[in-house]
C-alpha cells in the first residue's frame, strides 16, 4: 500500500494568506471587513490512493496522520489534522464523492500569526481534493464549507472573512465584504502605500484563546439588546445612539465590546472612502484607531503587540499600525509610504529586536492568486 509520500498522478493546489486591512472581529457580528491576500501560500501536493483513507503529511508540523473518509467525527481536542478532516467531511456533506488521497502539505505562513494560516490550509485542502476528484464547486460555496469545517471540526466559532477573501479576492485588491449578505466590492489599494507585516513572535491558538469568549460576549449582548428592540439581530444593527441608550442594561464590559464593533464598522466604511480618494494619511489614522479599540474595548491585544505597534508607528514612513487577525499575539500590520517601505522594515526589525532579543520576521504584502490549482 502506498504511503503519504507516494505522489504518483499528483495535482498541486495552493491558497494564499489573508491580511486584514481593517474590520476586525466584525465578521461574526454580520459586519463589514476589508481584507486582502498576500503571496505567502499553503501548498498541497495530492495524489490518489486506491483505498478510502486520507494520509496527510504536514512539513511544518513534521507530522503524518491518516483517517478514513467513512468515519469522520469532530475531535474533543482538535489538532492540525482536524482542519483536513473537517474539509473532507464538509465536501462529502455537500455531495462531492471523494476517493482516498496522499497529501503533502507545506506553508510559508507563520502558524498562529494572525494571517489565517488555518483558512489558507482549509482552502488549499478543499481545492486539492476537488481537483483530485475532478469535481467543482463555486468559490463562494467552497469558502462557506471551509468555514463550517473550522466551526464544527476545529471548534472555532470563526466568521466568514478569511475563507471568503482567500477563495475570492482579486489579486492586488482589497475586498470590501458585507458579512451579512456577502456582497463584495473590490477596492484598489493606492500605489502610494505598501502594507508591511511584522511578527511579534507571540503565538496564539484560536480555540485556546479568548476568541470564542468574544463571540459569546457579542451574542450575549445581542440577546440583551433584542429584549428592548427585537430588530437587533446582530451587533451590525446597532449605532452609537442606540448603544448609548442601552449602556446601563449592558454593563461596562459588554458595552465596550459593542462599541468596538459599532466603531469598527464605521472605520471600514471610512477606510474605503480614504482608499478611493487616496487619502493615505486618514487611512493610517483609521488603522491606528482600530488598534486602540481592539486593545482597550475588545481587549484582544497583548503587551508585546502593543509595544511593536508603538515601535512601528515611530518608524520612517509609517502612517498607522495595528494588530491583525484574531489577536492575543501574532502579527502587526503597518501602512507605510511606498518609497520608505524598506527603511521602515529595517528600523522596525532593529528596534523590536532590542525588546524581544531576536530579529522579528517582516513581510511586504505582495499580490497573490486566490486559492486554486497551479502548475
Ligand atoms: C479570525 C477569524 C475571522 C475573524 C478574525 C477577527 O481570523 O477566523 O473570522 O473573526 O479572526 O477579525
Amino acid at each position: 500500500m502506498s504511503d503519504s509520500t507516494d505522489l504518483a498522478g499528483q495535482t498541486r493546489s495552493r491558497a494564499p494568506a489573508r491580511v486584514n486591512i481593517i474590520g476586525e472581529h466584525t465578521d461574526y457580528n454580520d459586519g463589514l471587513v476589508l481584507p486582502t491576500t498576500t503571496a505567502l501560500y499553503t501548498t498541497v501536493v495530492a495524489a490518489p490512493r486506491s483505498d478510502r483513507t486520507i494520509h496527510a503529511n504536514s512539513r511544518n508540523v513534521q507530522d503524518t496522520q491518516c483517517f478514513a473518509l467513512d468515519n469522520i467525527v469532530p475531535a474533543r481536542n482538535p489538532d492540525w489534522i482536524d482542519y483536513v478532516k473537517g474539509v473532507a467531511a464538509e465536501l462529502q456533506a455537500a455531495g462531492i464523492e471523494l476517493h482516498g488521497a496522499n497529501l503533502e502539505i507545506s506553508s510559508d505562513i507563520p502558524l498562529g500569526g494572525g494571517l489565517s494560516s488555518s483558512a489558507s490550509l482549509e482552502l488549499a485542502i478543499a481545492t486539492a481534493l476537488l481537483s483530485l476528484n475532478s469535481a467543482t464547486l463555486p468559490d463562494t460555496e467552497v469558502a462557506k464549507l471551509c468555514r463550517r469545517a473550522e466551526n464544527r471540526y476545529a471548534g472555532v466559532n470563526c466568521g466568514i472573512m478569511d475563507q471568503y477573501v482567500i477563495a475570492c479576492c482579486d489579486s492586488n485588491m482589497a475586498m470590501l465584504l458585507d458579512c451579512r449578505d456577502l456582497a463584495v466590492d473590490q477596492v484598489a489599494i493606492p500605489d502610494s502605500v505598501r502594507l508591511l507585516i511584522t511578527d511579534s513572535g507571540v503565538k496564539h491558538r484560536l480555540a485556546d484563546s479568548g476568541y470564542n469568549t468574544r463571540s459569546d460576549e457579542c451574542a450575549q449582548a445581542v440577546k440583551l439588546l433584542a429584549e428592548n428592540d427585537p430588530q437587533i439581530a446582530a451587533l451590525r444593527d446597532l449605532n452609537m445612539e442606540t448603544l448609548e441608550a442601552q449602556k446601563e442594561q449592558l454593563g461596562d464590559l459588554l458595552f465596550r465590546r459593542c462599541r468596538h464593533v459599532v466603531t469598527e464598522n464605521q472605520r471600514v466604511r471610512d477606510a474605503v472612502a480614504s482608499m478611493q480618494s487616496a487619502d493615505i494619511g486618514n487611512l493610517g489614522k483609521l488603522i491606528s484607531a482600530s488598534h486602540a479599540s481592539l486593545r482597550d474595548d475588545f481587549e484582544v491585544s497583548c503587551d508585546e503587540v502593543d509595544q511593536l505597534v508603538t515601535i512601528a508607528d515611530a518608524s520612517t514612513g509609517v502612517l498607522g499600525s495595528r494588530m491583525v487577525g484574531a489577536g492575543f499575539g501574532g502579527c502587526v500590520l503597518s501602512l507605510v509610504e511606498s518609497d520608505k517601505i524598506d527603511q521602515a522594515a529595517q528600523q522596525i526589525r532593529q528596534r523590536y529586536k532590542d525588546v524581544c532579543s531576536s530579529e522579528p520576521w517582516t513581510h511586504i504584502v505582495m499580490p497573490a492568486d486566490p486559492a486554486g490549482p497551479y502548475d
